[in-house]
């Protein structure tokens, strides 16, 4: 059975037992910031376990793409090592959210295994929790699995998504690979080996464990089951290795094609045909590689797998190649792989070319330390030095040290990792006092989009160092707490706003508004009078700017919307900055956006500003909003009502957002683009100016050009002839001083001849050069050597603060008289140093008095070299 064959057989038996069946998620899961990746099928059902994520079904069946690298469930370092773990896998699964338990789940896994797939029994091998009799008796009594085959196991058979979240006993069921291959059963002393495979884990989810370890029960017991796609299919396919089923074959081929390899069962290979894929879908996904989170994960696989290319003694990027053997392989399955092959191949070749700038210094220097070892394990300082200089990630260092039985002192190298860190932390304690931690019941009802001032009270109040206090007073700077407010807390990009909170004789300036948890804390100062606690005051939010921000949040929506039509849908916010000064966004794109591109861009935006249409705000849930094609970055949670903005004609910008806006696209102003950068790989920033600091910046640059055509004399429209004749002009005097001034160097040079005196028969010429620049003076040089036929000649010329010397001697004399000595000898003298050829040298110096001395130095030095 090929691969495609099982997860479709798969799917149907659960859709035939009433499951409704759920495409795959995303690898970076849009409802939970407590997890790196989606690491298991159930992940996107995370919140329906915990009973906050009510869907239409109670039964769903997914074949889900998971990353088990980085993380809680980590398989990076098993990689090329087993026959069976992988950094990307397919994880086909059935939950119950709810509704059947184990007699049903154990049922289930069991007719699928030896009735669909045809699994004879006494190839299989169960294993329940060591406490759960209830699911041993179903196995044993029900099913009737041979007690021979069956055991029970303590941590093994506790499954957890993460250190929070689902959990619960499971039971796995695994294939007995037979004989030949070295293993024991589970729980025996040598289970890790390659003999008995788990191929389908049934979690029977029970609880939720929080941060400290507790575990409450979950609404109603549920069942998450995982069967990795990669592990069956080799059972189907008769092979023992993962890597011998046919989703490999074509990536290993190809892999050793690339690499000039024959023998496709090299460790290395598999590494590099298993890294292309995880990497090649996160990248689908929208992580980039980047010094931490998400992208650091990527960067260390793609970097682990650049290795193993230069280990096979690959040295041009080689990695990106592979990308079209993996669309090959599942771009059907997974069409936004096809979608996204360009940015995926584009991304990665910079990585490795980025990557190849270090790796042969960082294998050198790990070499030596590795050839130099006393001992078996390396210091902390050289892993360190890997990382820091050569970007060498802890696990490649790993990775190469593990292929030849070395360990690695890693509390070492966390120490030096620590020590760097304080080292930057102590370079940034700015801003350490907003750090305030708020322990308050309730929270702060935000007002701020129908209001911007309002009535409220003051709930807490703290000090500068974060502590609870009674009461402000003038002069003292803090921060308060409000039951309801219409200042609006950083957000989304989206500045704090500024403003007042008074009551009779007193004033708090609002400087900015921050959130912590669930309320919003005004930062500023006292100004007038004493604040207490519990009192009364009006909030008012500087409108004139919050107008300006909310002007600037629009035509970010405009501006991102714009950016996807002209540069194409692979165009996804990755950060904002939404001020009343100006805007930036920061979108994944791979290369700078042209000048055209931009007055495309900018026109697109100002057209939906002239259409002057309502900005319409909608509640609804997320589906629905994605059903829209709304714009998502924040993490929503999956049922939860999200706030989605419209704008522009036919609905051009939808997108879920928290912030202000204005309430037509006319209220924007003009928006005016002002700058393109690159931020980090794959990642474009522009920044753009709208409304009065747009019509600021209009003005600005229209003074500007009043200025200068004043300058020129002569009006606006007519600065670019006016300047185009002075830049004609300015070349045509430069010729024409050109020429004047050869004319007079050859007229000085006739003059400097007669100069020349004889010291031994040969002809000397020593001379201070006026209005000639350094630049000249081997022009000049060439051409007295030239006149003198045979001599020795001695320039210098003396500018504000500079002393440049030239020594010139004619070939036939050279043996004798050495320019390069000479001007060493004379160097000094000017306070500078020199050297040069035989027969040219120069010097510079800064003592511009001592010229003279120099030159006489010259003759002296060359009377006493002629042996006068
Ligand atoms: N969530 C379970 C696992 O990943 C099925 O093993």
């Amino acid at each position: 059975m090929k691969s495609a064959e099982i997860r479709q057989a798969f799917v149907e038996f659960f859709e035939h037992h009433g499951h409704t069946r759920v495409p795959s998620s995303s690898l970076v899961p849009d409802n939970d910031p407590t997890l790196l990746f989606t690491n298991a099928g159930m992940v996107p059902f995370k919140d329906v376990f915990l009973g906050r994520d009510p869907r239409p079904y109670v039964r769903a069946t997914s074949a889900q793409r998971c990353v088990r690298a980085g993380g809680k469930h980590n398989d990076l370092d098993n990689v090329g090592y087993t026959a069976r773990h992988h950094t990307l896998f397919e994880m086909l699964g059935n939950f119950s959210f709810g509704d059947y338990f184990k007699r049903e789940a154990i049922n289930f896994a069991w007719q699928f295994l030896t009735g669909t797939l045809g699994l004879p029994a006494e190839k299989l091998w169960v294993t329940v929790h060591e406490s759960d009799d209830e699911a041993a008796a179903i196995w044993l009594d029900e099913i009737g699995v041979s007690s021979e085959r069956f055991s029970r196991l303590d941590e093994d058979n506790f499954w957890q998504m993460g250190d929070t979240g689902p959990c619960g006993p499971c039971s796995e069921v695994f294939y007995d690979h037979g004989p030949e291959v070295a293993g024991g059963p589970p729980g025996s002393p040598d289970e890790d080996g390659d003999r008995y495979i788990e191929v389908w884990n049934l979690v029977f989810m029970q609880y939720d464990r929080d941060a400290s370890g507790e575990m409450t029960p979950l609404p109603s017991p549920s069942i998450d089951t995982g069967m990795g796609l990669e592990r069956i299919a080799a059972v189907m396919q008769g092979v023992h290795s993962n890597y011998e089923i046919d989703l490999f074959a074509r990536l290993l081929a190809s892999a050793a094609e690339i690499a000039g390899q024959n023998d496709i069962q090299q460790p290395s290979l598999r590494v590099i045909a298993d890294h292309i894929r995880s990497c090649a879908f996160l990248i689908a996904d929208g992580v980039i590689p980047a010094n931490e989170g998400r992208g650091y994960v990527l960067r260390r696989i793609i970097r682990r797998a650049v290795r193993h290319g230069h280990k096979l003694g690959v040295r041009e990027p080689f990695f990106y190649r592979l990308v079209g053997a993996l669309d090959a392989e599942m771009g059907e399955a997974y069409p936004e792989l096809r979608e996204r092959r360009e940015l995926i191949e584009k991304t990665l070749l910079r990585e490795e070319e980025q990557f190849a700038r270090t790796l042969d210094h960082g294998m050198r220097l790990l070499d030596e330390a590795l050839a130099s070892l006393t001992g078996t394990t390396l210091d902390g300082e050289t892993i360190f030095k890997l990382y820091d200089t050569y970007g060498f990630p802890f696990d490649l260092t790993a990775d190469i040290a593990r292929e030849r039985d070395i360990m690695l002192d890693e509390v070492g190298f966390q120490r030096e990792l620590e020590a760097q860190r304080s080292r930057a932390r102590a370079a940034s304690r700015f801003g350490a006092r907003l750090e305030v931690q708020l322990e308050l019941e309730g929270e702060s009802t935000f007002i701020g989009y129908e209001h911007l001032t309002g009535e409220a009270e003051v709930r807490a109040l703290l000090n500068d160092d974060g502590e609870r206090v009674e009461r402000l007073e003038a002069g003292q700077s803090g921060a308060v707490v409000l039951d309801r407010t219409p200042f609006y807390a950083e957000a989304g990009g989206q500045v704090g706003d500024c403003g007042t909170l008074t009551l009779e004789g007193v004033c708090f300036a609002v400087r900015d508004t921050q959130k912590r948890g669930r309320h919003s804390v005004h930062f500023g100062e006292v100004v007038e009078g004493v604040l207490p606690v519990s009192s009364p005051v009006t909030a008012q939010v500087d409108a004139e700017r919050r107008q300006a921000i909310m002007r600037h949040h629009s035509a970010t929506h405009l501006l991102h919307e714009a950016l996807r039509r002209v540069l194409g849908d692979h165009v996804q916010q990755k950060g904002s900055l939404v001020s009343d000064e100006r805007l930036r966004f920061d979108f994944s794109h791979m290369e700078a956006v042209t000048e055209e591109q931009l007055r495309e861009v900018e026109h697109i935006v100002n057209r939906q500003v002239l259409a002057n249409t309502p900005v319409t705000t909608r509640h609804m849930s997320l589906d629905k909003a994605r059903e829209l094609g709304a714009q998502a970055l924040f993490e929503a949670k999956y049922g939860e009502s999200v706030r989605v903005l419209t704008m522009g004609t036919d609905d051009f910008s939808i997108e879920l957002c928290g912030g202000t806006h204005v309430p037509r696209t006319g209220d924007v102003g003009p928006v005016q683009l002002i700058g393109e950068s690159g931020v980090a790989a794959g990642v474009r920033r522009v920044e753009a100016l709208s409304g009065m600091a747009a019509l600021a910046r209009f003005e600005s640059q229209r003074d500007q050009l009043a200025r200068l055509a004043d300058e020129l004399r002569t009006r606006p429209e007519q600065l670019e002839a006016k300047v185009a004749a002075l830049v004609e002009r300015n070349r045509d005097l430069e010729r024409e001083l050109e020429r004047s001034r050869s004319k007079l160097a050859s007229q000085a040079g006739n003059d400097m001849l007669d100069e020349a005196e004889e010291i031994a028969g040969v002809q000397v010429l020593t001379r201070r050069l006026e209005g000639v620049s350094p630049r000249e003076l081997r022009g000049v040089m060439d051409q007295m050597k030239n006149r003198l036929g045979s001599g020795v000649a001695v320039l210098g010329v003396a500018g504000d603060d500079k002393v440049n010397l030239i020594v010139g001697v004619t070939k036939d004399l050279t043996a004798r008289i050495d320019a390069g000595q000479l001007v060493g000898a004379i160097a000094p003298q000017v306070g500078g140093r020199g050297g040069g050829r035989a027969d040219m040298a120069q010097a510079g110096g800064s003592d511009v008095a001592g010229l003279d001395d120099a030159l006489a130095a010259a003759r002296q030095w060359i009377a006493d070299r002629l042996g006068r």
